[in-house]
C-alpha cells in the first residue's frame, strides 16, 4: 500500500509544514504545501530554500540535490491543488477548531483512498479523525521540530485507523530515513508528555524567582546535559503551541500537576511567542538573544 504513495499534500507552510516538505522533497516524492495565507507559503518556500542551501554549504548534500528537491516542491493557498495527493499531512496552527475546519474543506477535494494524517502535538486523533470522512485513513504522523534535523516521528493510531494506513505512513517514515516510535492515542502522546511538564516547571522556576532565565537554562544544559535549556526550547517549539499542549494536559487528563504556569499564558498572551515573533524568554530581535527576565 505504500507505495502507492507518490504526491503529500501539506496543510500549513508554518516551521512544521516546511520541515515536512523539506524531507518528503528530499525523499523523492512530489509536494505540495497549502495555506490559508499566500505570504505564508511564499515565505515557507523562501525558508526551505535557504535551509537546503545551508545543508549543501555545510557539506551534507549537493548542489544537485538541492535542486531536485526544490523542484518538486510547489506551493498554492489554493486548496484544490491538493486533489492529487495520496497523503496528505496537516501541520496547520494547534487549534481543534481550525483542524476540524481544515478537514472539512480538504476531505471534499481529496481522493477518496487519500491517507490524511495529522501533526498534531497534542491532540485526539480519534476525535479529529471523527471531523473527517474518512477516520479508517487517518492517523497521526508526528514529526519533531526542526523536522530535517530530528530523528522521530511519532505515529499514532485512533481508535478506527486501519493496518494498510498504519503500514503506508511506516513506509513513508523509513523512505524519509527517520525512526518510529508507536504511541497511544493519550494527549500530547510520549514525547510531550513527558517534555512538556518539564518545560511548564522551568516557566514556574522563573515565576517563583527560584532563577533567572539565564540561571535555569544554564542549570539544564550543564547540569541535566540537555543540549538546550528549557527556556530556549520552549521558545523554539513556540510559545502558543506550548500553552495549547499543556491545556490539552491539563483538560484531557485532568490532573491539576498539568496546569499551565500564569507566566507562560501571559507571554502568549501579549504576543511574545518565542522565536518565531522575536521575543519570548529571550529577544531574537538584536545579534544575540537576550533573555527578557
Ligand atoms: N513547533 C513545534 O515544535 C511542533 C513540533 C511538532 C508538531 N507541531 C505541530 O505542528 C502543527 C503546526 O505547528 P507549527 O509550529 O508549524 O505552527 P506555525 O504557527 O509555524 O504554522 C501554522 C500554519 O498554519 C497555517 N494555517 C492556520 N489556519 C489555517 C487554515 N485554516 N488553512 C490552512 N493553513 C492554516 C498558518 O497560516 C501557519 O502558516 C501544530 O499542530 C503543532 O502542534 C509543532
Amino acid at each position: 500500500m505504500g507505495a502507492m504513495i507518490k504526491n503529500i499534500g501539506i496543510v500549513g507552510a508554518g516551521q512544521m509544514g516546511c520541515g515536512i516538505a523539506h524531507v518528503a522533497a528530499l525523499a523523492g516524492y512530489k509536494v505540495h504545501i497549502y495555506d490559508l495565507s499566500p505570504e505564508r507559503v511564499e515565505t515557507g518556500l523562501a525558508t526551505i530554500n535557504g535551509n537546503l542551501a545551508r545543508q549543501v554549504s555545510s557539506g551534507k548534500m549537493s548542489d544537485e540535490d538541492r535542486k531536485k528537491a526544490l523542484a518538486l516542491i510547489k506551493g498554492s493557498s489554493d486548496i484544490n491543488d491538493l486533489s492529487d495527493a495520496d497523503l496528505v499531512i496537516e501541520a496547520a496552527t494547534e487549534d481543534e477548531t481550525v483542524k476540524r475546519k481544515i478537514y472539512g474543506q480538504v476531505c471534499s477535494v481529496l481522493k477518496p483512498e487519500a491517507i490524511l494524517a495529522t501533526n498534531t502535538s497534542s491532540l485526539s486523533i480519534t476525535r479529529l479523525a471523527s471531523a473527517t470522512d474518512r477516520p479508517e485513513r487517518f492517523m497521526g504522523i508526528h514529526f519533531m521540530n526542526p523536522v530535517p534535523v530530528m530523528k522521530l516521528v511519532e505515529l499514532v493510531r485512533g481508535i478506527a485507523t486501519e493496518e494498510g494506513t498504519f503500514a503506508a505512513a511506516k513506509e513513508f517514515v523509513a523512505k524519509l530515513d527517520k525512526t518510529v516510535t508507536v504511541a497511544e492515542d493519550f494527549p500530547a502522546f510520549i514525547v510531550n508528555r513527558i517534555l512538556l511538564p518539564m518545560i511548564n516547571e522551568a516557566i514556574y522556576t522563573l515565576y517563583e524567582g527560584v532563577g533567572s532565565v539565564e540561571a535555569i537554562d544554564t542549570a539544564m544544559k550543564l547540569g541535566a546535559n540537555h543540549p538546550m535549556g528549557p527556556l530556549q526550547l520552549a521558545d523554539f517549539i513556540g510559545l502558543d503551541t506550548c500553552l495549547s499542549i499543556m491545556q490539552v494536559l491539563h483538560d484531557g487528563l485532568a490532573d491539576s500537576k498539568y496546569r499551565p504556569c500564569p507566566l507562560l499564558v501571559k507571554y502568549v498572551e501579549a504576543g511574545w511567542l518565542g522565536r518565531k515573533s522575536g521575543r519570548g524568554f529571550y529577544d531574537y530581535r538584536g545579534e544575540i538573544p537576550v533573555p527578557t527576565r
